[in-house]
């Protein structure tokens, strides 16, 4: 080759450079920013490499801007020293409910302008992201720098891991000025951070502990192929230095310029009106909270008008035409101070983590469940340990994992015990199952709490008023060893535990007394068989019509039922043959309890069949929903409003308008005791 073909050559490599930068900076705008693909993956990287080539082979064709220089360079010694030109301030915080947030904020405003309370004022309102503040510099549209916030006045030199971040233009679009510095928060999008820790752990590597964390803690590496390989992403939200701009009158239109450079502004933001316009903005953000694809810790409100921004300056280091106004926070750090088990229904040991009280998503939370020894492993919780904890919305308290850089070395193992805390029997663990188990049955008093809580329950025999305090009561007073000691129980026993008004005493009973009268299916799903939930009991009250025939079946029996499997019918079979079991179900029957298919055998002969019931008020000692399923177990129907069509109306206490309908039609209008008198006929 001459060096006239090299010239050739080189110039050519060199124009065909320039359009690859410029078609893969466009794809990527579309892919990152506008979350709009234009190409397919495999083009891009097909392009991505024939551009890599080139640079390769002319290292002299390399620019800052070049999508390739997003791999992150050589690992740094230090990050250096960047003065900010314009301070970066940070923001006053309000954590107060919507409303006085608000309020005071936007009374702040005015009295500061000397507006009175008729003129109105006008905000930006935007969310307030969860990740790291950074500013952004821009010369002639290429990004020279990228530094943090640090001390306000100086921050860090971190251009190599920023250049690694998708979204962020390595060169603006559109009529940008000379300079423009963008302030903004770096931040992973939840389904990034999820994606990247599956496969973390799939190669048995280190997790990022959540989102803020890994954003942070990327942008700080020194080694920028880490931080490359971290999956982030950013929102502007703000201005530092620019040079030969006519700003925008607003904050709003500041936003949507930047927007039109090609940097990523979110687009959950409004400008509202006065106090209220505010609160509306903080209310509906809270909704959308938990569906949205990254974390805020709440919204921000800045007064739109940048001459009025002026007027209003700053006081020490914060703006005061700025606030903050956080949600409680969903994620808080705390210590475990203990790792106990807690004993369910069926024995099932669940290690539960005691918590130094700390106050997260609105509640005080002192607990968190661990579910199962392996999800202790897995997490690695130790006592002594300090982890995060997150509560989002009405989800239980969880751990989200552990702050292993504050492990101290005193920090000690969770060991499952091998004996129950609270009867002694052994604890077991199948082999197959991840689920260890106390064998002491209903001889132990956690297990008969349970049991005891469960029979009451409102889908059970839905005894109202039997809590978790008065179950506890009777079981370490040794009043109540059984379901069936519920039906023996008098005023006199209550009355002497402590604390039971008279009045709610009996009430009590009257609630025990009332549960006597039952559904098959109920009485099944009370006892609480391992396995057999509200479902399954329906079913197996359909095919056996009685509890006798229910206790004697045999595995072959119990599997012609829809739905019972070998698990299901095993269950049932271990559950009949012991001996204290069946002995419940007979005390059960002796102290009265019975249930209304014991009356009419099969569903076909009752009498009432195919009838369409109305229930309106409150009856004497049945609730809706035992009478209602009364009716079905023989047959019958419940609709939940009177018409022509309806064969009874059985009516309590304060009926209204149903009943009056009922008799306008001539209906037949039934009391409790008429309805019993029907059902057993
Ligand atoms: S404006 C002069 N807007 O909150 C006002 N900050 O103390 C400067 N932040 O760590 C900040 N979202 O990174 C502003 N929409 C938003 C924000 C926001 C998050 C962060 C910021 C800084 C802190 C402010």
């Amino acid at each position: 080759m001459t060096s006239g073909d090299l010239f050739a050559q080189t110039t050519t490599d060199a124009l065909r450079a320039a359009e690859l930068r410029a078609d893969l900076e466009r794809h990527g705008y579309a892919y990152y920013v506008l979350d709009a693909p234009t190409v397919p993956d495999a083009e891009y990287d097909r392009l991505f490499r024939e551009l890599q080539a080139i640079e390769v082979a002319h290292p002299e064709l390399r620019t800052p801007d070049s999508p390739t220089q997003r791999v992150g360079g050589k690992p740094l010694p230090g990050f250096s020293p960047v003065s900010h030109r314009v301070p970066m301030l940070s923001i006053r915080t309000e954590t107060d409910t919507e409303a006085t947030g608000a309020i005071a904020f936007d009374a702040r405003v005015r009295r500061e302008l000397g507006l009175d309370a008729t003129a109105a004022t006008e905000y930006a309102a935007e969310l307030k992201f969860d990740g790291l503040a950074i500013n952004l510099r821009y010369e002639a549209g290429i990004l020279v720098q990228a530094a943090t916030r640090g001390d306000g006045e100086t921050g860090e030199d971190v251009t190599q891991n920023v250049r690694t971040v998708r979204c962020i233009p390595l060169r603006l679009r559109g009529a940008f000025p000379a300079v423009l510095e963008v302030r903004g928060e770096i931040y992973m999008a939840r389904p990034d951070f999820e994606r990247y820790n599956a496969r973390q752990r799939e190669r048995d590597l280190p997790t990022l502990v959540n989102p803020r964390n890994g954003a942070a803690g990327s942008i700080r590496q020194l080694d920028p192929a880490i931080a490359a390989r971290r999956p982030l992403s950013f929102f502007a939200y703000g201005l530092g230095e620019t040079v030969g701009w006519e700003l925008p009158a607003t904050h709003g239109g500041v936003l949507d310029a930047v927007a039109s450079f090609g940097l990523p502004v979110c687009e959950h933001r409004a400008v509202v009106s006065d106090a209220e316009g505010l609160i509306a903005f903080h209310e509906r953000i809270r909704a959308l909270r938990d569906s949205l694809p990254f974390d805020i810790d709440g919204v921000v409100y800045k007064v739109n008008s940048l001459v009025l921004q002026q007027q209003l300056g700053f006081v020490t280091r914060e703006p005061r035409w700025a606030v903050a106004h956080k949600y409680p926070a969903e994620e808080m750090l705390t210590t475990v101070e203990a790792i106990e088990v807690q004993v369910g229904r069926t024995g099932a040991i669940t290690p539960v983590a005691r918590l130094a009280p700390v106050f997260v998503g609105g509640v005080t939370v002192t607990n968190a469940t661990l579910h199962n020894e392996a999800e202790v492993r897995r997490k690695d919780v130790r006592i002594g340990d300090t982890v995060i904890v997150r509560r989002a919305g009405d989800v239980i308290p969880e751990i989200v994992g552990v702050v292993l850089e504050k492990r101290r070395p005193a920090s000690t193992d969770f060991l499952l015990p091998s004996v129950c805390p609270v009867c002694g029997s052994t604890i077991e663990r199948p082999e197959d199952e991840a689920i260890a188990r106390c064998t002491g049955g209903l001889f132990c008093p956690a297990q008969r709490k349970q049991a005891l809580l469960h029979f009451a329950s409102r889908r059970a025999m839905d005894i109202e008023g039997l809590g978790e305090k008065l179950v506890d009561q009777l079981v370490d007073a040794a009043i109540v060893k059984t379901p069936a000691d519920l039906y023996k129980l008098g005023l006199l026993a209550l009355a002497n535990l402590e604390r039971k008004a008279e009045k709610s005493a009996a009430n009590l009973l009257a609630a025990i007394e009332k549960s006597r009268v039952t559904t098959l299916a109920r009485f099944i799903f009370a006892l609480g068989i391992r396995n057999v939930g509200e479902a399954t009991a329906k079913d197996l009250a359909r095919h056996f019509g009685s509890i006798d025939a229910l206790m004697t079946a045999n595995l072959d029996q119990l599997q012609q039922v829809p739905d019972v499997g070998p698990v299901v019918a095993a269950s049932i079979v271990r559950f009949f043959a012991e001996a204290h079991n069946v002995e419940v179900v007979e005390q059960l029957r002796a102290a009265g309890v019975h249930w209304v298919e014991g009356i009419a055998h099969s569903a076909a002969s009752s009498p009432i069949a195919g009838k369409t019931f109305v229930l309106t008020g409150t009856l004497p000692t049945l609730t809706r929903d035992a009478a209602k399923d009364m009716i079905e177990a023989l047959g019958g129907k419940v609709a939940g409003s009177v018409s022509k069509k309806t064969d009874y109306v059985v009516a309590g206490a304060e009926a209204g308008s149903k009943l009056e309908k009922a008799q306008s039609l001539g209906l037949v209008i039934l009391d409790e005791s008429q309805f019993r008198e029907l059902l057993e006929s």
